[in-house]
């Protein structure tokens, strides 16, 4: 059933000016967004400040606005004020939404109100019909993660909670599924007997951008690895469900997340770049990683002995998000030097496949040269929904297809729990490069380049 109003808590927020706005006004531009918002905040602001920002947030994100369709959106709107500790607040919510059949009450604030506010939202009734969205990360280890899980499901069951993971709502993440599993060429070759390895890399050429206070009590690991690169390399590696629903998808994913093997401490490498002590809201001496690189098996019958690398890192030199997916060489080298096939999956800005292979050079001998085939989606589909806009609609339509179960997450958790409660120490290393050395030495022969560095290579090899 479709939900009928929308609740933000949050809605002074960075997340709801950067994200949840511009994927609002989306929404109601396409005509699908045919509900009452209602924004949750303690800061005390007008109805006005409130809709001038709403309007800022969508101007500065949206080249062009339909001027209607941004009006129709402010019209909806209505800003309640109150202290989120406060039970008036959610008496003056319930209040407000009592004509509400099936509100969704999306929580964009610090994971350390997700159950003190699902409560309070309890204790008026509002949970009894509600869909509760809440934000990454769910928990911080196992441990919290289970007692969070705990506390939600005494309020709310598991078809009521919509966990988020925005990687989840990219569209260049869900076409893994895709093109593995649209395309016969493909899914015969994606085992151990002709993969070699696969890199997974998400880099960040900016730091932490303000956030110290949140992101020194978290790190690297916990913020997007936990999350969003377990959620790609499940795309990557699952087996095919039986259908595309809900449930069997969540099943899948499951298991190949079971079979992730303990990871070796020894196959982690822990960075931290030059110059985040001094960061705001960072603590002395902090030992938080800013960068994350790690070799993990799936101990399954598809992937056994297929070594996968992952890694991620605030101030690298580009922000790129790629998957490598390396072929094994031909028994023989025929024509000189053997060169292995390559899937490159770009998941980011520009994002598209680039499959490369081995064609005979030019001239009298017989060798061989890399070329690429390459698609680029916006070039091909024109622009992509944004993840945000693709998650508001999911949780208004009550279709969990593209959120995590509570399963899942723990799964994740449990993978990372040694490494988190006895990690190796951080090393240093300078910002504009890809982390500490002994990154590089984790892949054999170094990582294959990414972003920038890999088109480059496409070109000179033109
Ligand atoms: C967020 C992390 O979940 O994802 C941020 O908290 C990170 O640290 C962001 O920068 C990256 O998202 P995207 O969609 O820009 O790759």
């Amino acid at each position: 059933m479709k939900a009928d109003a929308l609740v933000l808590f949050g809605a002074t927020g960075d997340l709801a000016k950067k994200k949840l706005f511009p994927a609002l006004y989306d929404l109601e531009d396409l005509g699908e967004l045919d509900v009452k918002i209602f924004g949750v905040a303690s800061s005390k602001w007008t109805q006005e400040v409130f809709k001038e920002n709403v309007e800022q947030a969508v101007r500065a994100r949206k080249p062009e606005v339909d001027e209607a369709a941004l009006g129709k959106l402010l019209g909806e709107m209505q800003l309640i004020v109150g202290d989120y500790e406060d039970p008036q607040t959610f008496v003056a919510l319930a209040e407000a939404i009592k004509d509400f059949k099936l509100p969704v009450i999306y929580l964009a604030i610090a994971p350390e109100y997700f159950a003190r506010i699902t409560e309070a939202l309890a204790m008026v009734g509002i949970t009894r019909r509600a869909r509760v969205v809440v934000e990454k990360p769910f928990g911080r280890d196992l441990e919290s993660a289970k007692a969070l899980d705990a506390e939600l499901k005494k309020l709310l069951p598991e078809e009521q909670i919509y966990r988020i993971d925005h990687y989840l709502g990219k569209e260049a993440v869900e076409d893994l599924l895709v093109f593995r599993f649209a395309n016969t060429l493909f899914e015969p070759v994606w085992n151990r007997n002709y993969v070699s390895n696969i890199q997974v890399t998400m880099a960040e050429n900016f730091g932490i951008d303000g956030r110290g206070k949140f992101y020194d009590g978290v790190g690297a690991t916990r913020d997007v690895l936990q999350n969003h690169l377990l959620q790609v390399l499940t795309m990557l590696t699952m087996e095919p469900p039986i259908d595309m629903g809900s449930e069997a998808m969540q099943n899948e994913k499951i298991k190949v997340l079971s079979a992730i093997r303990d990871i070796n401490k020894n196959d982690v490498v822990r960075g931290q770049f030059e110059g985040y002590l001094d960061e705001d809201g960072v603590a002395e001496n902090s030992d938080t990683e800013t960068f994350v690189a790690m070799k993990l098996f799936i101990d399954n019958w598809r992937w056994a002995g297929v070594p996968i690398y992952l890694r991620t890192g605030k101030k690298m030199p580009e922000t790129v998000l790629e998957v490598i997916v390396e072929f094994k060489q031909p028994p023989r080298a025929l024509f000189g030097a053997a060169a292995s096939n390559q899937v490159r999956f770009r998941l980011g800005a520009k994002d598209g496949v680039d499959l490369s292979l081995q064609a005979k050079k030019p001239g009298t001998k017989l060798v061989t040269e890399t070329v690429d085939l390459s698609v680029e989606f916006v070039a091909e589909f024109g622009d992509r929904q944004g993840p945000y806009e693709r998650l508001l609609r999911a949780s208004m339509l009550g279709d969990h297809f593209r959120f995590t179960r509570i399963d899942a997450v723990l799964h994740s958790w449990q993978i990372l729990e040694d490494l988190l409660k006895n990690p190796n120490p951080v090393v240093q290393y300078e910002a504009g490069t890809w982390g500490p050395e002994a990154a590089q030495a984790l892949v054999p022969g170094g990582w294959a380049p990414v972003g920038n560095a890999a088109d480059q290579l496409k070109n000179l090899q033109k």
